[in-house]
């Protein structure tokens, strides 16, 4: 499907992604893991055509889609739609119809400016949003919104394009964990259910290992590892993030199990009263 071969990203002499390769066969969902400043961002832009390539190829389908321009270049935009650590919605507009803005490059611009949409429309941005569990949130505006809840709109929004590949960066990184849970698992379910694939930056280790199937190591730019979270040992995951042997998972772990842990410790003092 995805053949990602000796991709690179050149910024004057800093160069912040190298001849990354890898293929995709079938939908997966994929886990891009590495330290601040690895070239995951800049991976997924290019990706989605949002930065230029300066060397290698993007295939799907057997398209080249860095040679892609105009319209068929936003088509290729809409196929992989993005998601955003912060969300990007239009705050003061109501859940639904930024859920609707993700089907923006398919109107016209008047029906757009009188958000003059079609019934069908409507109904699917709705039944999305129940699918996503937050139905009942569709005439508020986007900024009453939880940021868990703001985040499963942004999915929404891209649900909406109908995309083949889902493309999210850092998609939890501003959330707490019950939240961060409830959006991974919710991306995961997508996967699983509309066999679409998903590549998400994750900046911690144990995201990755519990929802992905596949797990992209990045350093300096490059791809130092590619493969199972089984296959992801703390050695490897040392190697990953650049440390030495005091490295610790639960530095690159996020809240929630730090949470888990709490809930733990109040379940032991709980037992002990
Ligand atoms: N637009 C840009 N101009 C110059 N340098 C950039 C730009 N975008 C990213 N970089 C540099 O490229 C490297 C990789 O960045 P990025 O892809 O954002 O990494 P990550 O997402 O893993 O934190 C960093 O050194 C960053 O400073
Ligand atoms: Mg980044």
């Amino acid at each position: 499907m995805l053949q990602i071969d000796q991709l690179t990203k050149t910024f004057g002499a800093k160069t912040a992604v190298k001849a990354a390769t890898f293929t995709v066969e079938k939908p997966a969902m994929i886990g891009i893991i590495g330290r601040s400043g690895a070239g995951k961002s800049t991976l997924l832009r290019m990706l989605n055509c949002l930065t230029e390539v300066s060397a290698g190829t993007i295939m799907f389908d057997g398209v080249d889609v860095t040679a892609l321009r105009g319209a068929a270049k936003r088509n290729w935009q809409s196929q992989c739609a993005m998601i955003f650590q912060q969300f990007n919605l239009v705050p003061r507009m109501d859940v639904v119809s930024n859920v609707l803005h993700g089907i923006l490059n398919r109107r016209s611009t008047l029906a757009t400016m009188f958000n003059l949409y079609p019934d069908e429309d409507i109904h699917k941005a709705i039944a999305i949003l129940d699918r996503l569990g937050i139905a009942e949130h569709a005439p508020k505006r986007a900024e009453a919104l939880s940021g868990g809840q703001q985040q499963r709109v942004a999915i929404a929004r891209a649900l909406m394009q109908d995309p083949k590949i889902i493309l999210a960066d850092e998609p939890i990184a501003s959330l707490d964990p019950m939240n961060a849970q409830v959006v991974m698992q919710s991306l995961r379910q997508i996967h699983e259910e509309d066999g679409r694939m998903v590549i998400a930056n994750l900046h911690t280790l144990d995201t990755a290992r519990r929802y992905c199937d596949r797990v992209i190591g990045m350093r300096d730019g490059k791809i130092v590892f590619d493969g199972t979270p089984d296959q992801l040992t703390t050695g490897v995951a040392r190697d990953i993030y650049g440390a030495d042997e005091t490295f610790s998972e639960a530095a690159t772990s996020t809240e929630i199990e730090t949470l888990n842990a709490e809930v733990v410790k109040l379940a032991e003092v709980a037992e002990s009263v």
